[in-house]
């Protein structure tokens, strides 16, 4: 879908949004980090800001005026030569207009004092509040100046709605754009963790793993990496978000990789786990089937209508028996899943929404219920089992075992479509990917 429809929604859910009066909204970028001294971070714009903009410049808000003659208003950097020799080119106010589709734009220094009389006549004005203090003080100082010194009966918007709840519906349902973008991601991702198995030999460094994902990211075209790779060899899979990666891999041990390619600023959630040495062990066999078995409970329920904390329910009371066979838990299955037994070795979700953020904005409830799922929806499911090493009630075979499997659906009228089929799951395929 070409961005101009997606603002076209965009303003259409502003203008439908049961305000008595209407509703504006106001987007920003992202400040643009230094590293230290003259170093600075490469440039990611702020997802909200790309999906409705693909402005991909700094210093930038965009603002949306429904039923307006300029529903689209874009503040920029003004092109400035020489800013521009050390820092890359700039679109500037001209770009903003003729390549971007805005009806009008201004420099981004102008925003606090245009902001007022341009939203002036809206009663609410949906903004990401609490993000970021600066854009806060912007905002709010902006409204109540101009609200205390205009004596000329303007209305400005005395309501404020974060604006996560419309965006965040907008982005849940993926266009056929995203989908491709997505489809991408996890082609790359797929290729990368390949690329890992065959790199983590006995003795290699988790680092190395990291480097071959990363290479493959890069040369295959995507952004990077769409979040930081994990990558836990051995007793370091129970980290959940162990992100160190400089310890060495032991042979015998597993290795957890968590990494998924960015792709035009959509990533990929991409987790698999596997055997350093190239085979996995009866103990750790035991554990990875039974989390292969929660992966599959829980893809079965992946269907348009059904709920969806029916993959999680599913996936934990898979776990659940599983721990009990194997002497991890202890009682009546019903019972220890009512109690949350399970979470002492399973302790995250079985998933969330993906798009162009690895934890996707999107309802998973509607008031109190569960939200059904919906076609066009791409969320991941990821059980896991972790066993810490210290763990004196686990049998000993077993301790210092972590396994995750993660994989990135898209739900559709029927089956959902697992987008990382590519990426070597049964014992058989991921053996056979580990074999150097
Ligand atoms: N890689 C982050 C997650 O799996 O949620
Ligand atoms: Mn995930
Ligand atoms: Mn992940």
């Amino acid at each position: 879908m070409p961005r101009s429809q997606r603002r076209a929604r965009y303003l259409d859910a502003l203008a439908n949004s049961g305000e008595k009066n209407k509703a504006a909204s106001l987007v920003f970028g992202v400040p643009h980090a230094a590293r230290n001294a003259d170093s600075e971070y490469r440039y990611r714009p702020h997802s909200d800001l790309h999906y409705l903009t693909g402005w991909e410049d700094p210093e930038v808000a965009a603002l949306f005026l429904p039923d307006s003659d300029h529903p689209f208003v874009l503040f920029v950097q003004p092109k400035d030569r020489e800013r521009e020799t050390w820092t890359g080119r700039r679109e500037g106010v001209e770009g903003a207009r003729e390549r971007f589709g805005a009806d009008l734009a201004f420099p981004y220094s102008e925003l606090a004092m245009r902001l007022p009389l341009l939203v002036a006549g809206y009663s609410t004005l949906h903004y990401a509040y609490g993000e970021q203090p600066d854009h806060d003080r912007l905002v709010f100082g902006a409204v109540n100046n101009a609200r205390a010194s205009l004596r000329n009966g303007l209305c400005l918007p005395w309501k404020i709605e974060h604006s996560r709840v419309l965006l965040g519906e907008l982005r849940l349902h993926k266009d056929d754009a995203e989908l491709a973008l997505l489809r991408r991601a996890a082609e790359i991702t797929a290729e990368a963790h390949i690329a890992a198995m065959r790199t983590g030999v006995p003795g290699a460094f988790e680092y190395e793993v990291e480097a071959a994902i990363d290479h493959t990211f890069r040369r295959r075209g995507g952004t990077g990496a769409g979040y930081t790779t994990i990558v836990g060899g051995g007793a370091n899979a129970c980290i959940l978000h162990y992100i160190q990666n400089r310890d060495k891999l032991a042979p015998g041990s597993l290795c957890l990789v968590d990494a998924g390619a960015e792709v035009d600023y959509y990533t990929a959630d991409v987790t698999r786990t596997w055997p350093v040495s190239g085979r996995f062990t009866t103990s750790q066999r035991d554990v990875y089937n039974l989390v292969l078995e929660a992966q599959h409970a829980a893809i079965a329920c992946a269907t348009a209508g059904r709920p969806y904390r029916d993959m999680h329910d599913a996936a934990v009371r898979v776990l659940t028996e599983g721990m009990v066979e194997l002497g991890l838990l202890d009682g009546d299955v019903d019972e220890l899943i009512v109690e949350e037994r399970y979470r002492k070795y399973y302790m995250h979700g079985t998933g969330h929404w993906l798009g162009l953020d690895v934890h996707d904005p999107g309802a998973y409830h509607v008031g109190l219920y569960s939200r059904p799922l919906a076609p066009g929806q791409v969320l991941t499911v990821e059980p896991g089992l972790y066993i810490p090493p210290d763990d004196q009630d686990a049998p000993e075979a077993l301790r210092g075992i972590g396994v995750r499997i993660e994989d990135d659906l898209l739900i559709t009228a029927g089956s959902p479509e697992v987008l990382t089929a590519a990426c070597p799951k049964t014992i058989a395929e991921v053996e056979a990917a580990c074999a150097r």
